[in-house]
């Protein structure tokens, strides 16, 4: 970013000495061509999505240096802390909690302006064992299980008050098995359906301000989606104070189709709540929650083909969205470049994937310069 204020200084210091020095007009229009070409070029995705969402990107302490400091700084308004905020990693035992990961992330978004999105506050990955131990060792009854789940989004949430504007309250609570509804977590096993109610409960009191989500994945897909409504509708209709759903948008270059993800922007916004894509990345390979082999070449090249078809999905996922002008409030990518991936771990360790806008030099991809040229949409109030 330096490099950019840099030029940006230089060429302000030019246009002076040229104007100043010039009378030929002609001299003049060309510097103020350049001037401009030069301000399209540092253009980033935030920009050409402001009149839509902010878009942001999962981040770690240490993506604030080299090129992805550039290109956080360049294309997103917003960051969603990858990990460091997890429960695990916050406040890894009952008296203790490690704020410096975090609180690098805050600081730097105060510094320059930008949202942050808090990730994840109640989730049953993640998270230290000592929440549901007793002192003797046994399960914390229910009771035990809600204070310390109150007592850790109190002092969460109320630290980043004011630089947090929206967190992911609860994680993942439905089921992957279509027979049953809420995921069998030992928060579930403890505190049954309320500890998503006093969840939310907790965070509303924490902070009153901020936007409070729930956010799943696989949230397009039908029989996952019509139990993620169920719940949402249920919490919504007993005036549990929630705000919106967070897609997460862990796709890939074959799902989900254009017609389920309408589908489900529609429903979940049916019930006035606020629809964010939380996670997004475009996998090379099906998605599938499950480890599965390599290709049956054993090859994880990202060929001609391959990038097409993700230049297609991707246009397609950015023509929807723009369709939802008002309806989506945000966008996040799920880490910042193809340089590293949390797929290239999961689901099958040391098999590259390629699934972000931005290359493995961090260059803007193909996919990028399709979702960044298009006519913008017109407010519906506008003639
Ligand atoms: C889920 C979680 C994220 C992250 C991804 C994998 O989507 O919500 O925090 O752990 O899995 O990186």
């Amino acid at each position: 970013m330096k490099n950019i204020y840099n030029n940006i200084n230089l060429l302000l210091i030019c246009t002076i000495f040229f104007v100043g020095c010039k009378s030929n007009s002609e001299e003049n229009e060309k510097v103020v061509a350049t001037t401009s070409e030069e301000q399209e070029q540092e253009k980033g995705l935030k920009d050409y999505y402001s009149e839509y969402f902010p878009v942001g990107v999962a981040v770690a302490p240490n993506s604030f240096e080299g090129k992805s400091k550039e290109l956080i700084l360049q294309h997103y308004n917003s960051m969603t802390p990858e990990n460091v905020m997890k429960m695990g990693e916050i406040h890894p035992e009952q008296n203790r909690y490690y704020w410096e990961a975090a609180d690098k992330i805050a600081n730097f978004a105060r510094e320059h302006d930008m949202k942050m999105r808090g990730h994840a506050l109640v989730w049953h990955q993640q998270t230290g064992d000592w929440i549901f131990k007793a002192e003797d060792g046994g399960q914390v009854s229910k009771e035990e299980l809600l204070q310390r789940m109150k007592n850790h989004i109190d002092t969460v949430v109320s630290r980043y008050k004011g630089t947090i504007y929206a967190w992911d309250v609860v994680n993942e609570a439905i089921s992957d098995d279509p027979d049953e509804f809420l995921r069998k977590s030992e928060w579930y096993d403890i505190a049954g359906e309320d500890f998503i109610i006093k969840a939310f409960e907790y965070a509303h009191e924490a902070d009153p301000e901020a936007k409070l989500f729930y956010n799943d994945y696989n949230a397009v897909i039908p029989e996952k989606r019509d139990r993620i409504y169920k719940l949402l509708k249920m919490l919504v209709d007993r005036d549990v104070p929630i705000d919106g759903v967070g897609i997460q948008g862990h796709w890939s270059i074959i799902d989900p189709s254009e017609q389920e993800l309408r589908k489900a922007i529609d429903m979940y916004s049916s019930l006035g709540l606020d629809v964010q894509i939380t996670e997004l990345d475009v996998s090379i390979y099906p998605w599938e929650k499950e480890r599965r082999e390599m290709r049956e070449d054993e090859s994880d090249e990202f060929t001609p083909e391959l990038q097409q078809q993700q230049v297609d999905k991707y246009k397609m996922f950015f023509d929807v969205f723009r369709d939802y002008k008002g309806v989506l409030t945000g966008l996040t990518f799920w880490n910042i470049a193809d340089a590293y991936s949390w797929l290239d771990y999961y689901p099958v360790e040391g098999r590259k994937n390629y699934p972000l806008l931005f290359d493995e030099d961090y260059e803007p991809k193909e996919a990028y310069y399709e979702v960044t040229e298009f006519e913008e949409t017109p407010d519906e109030n506008e003639e």
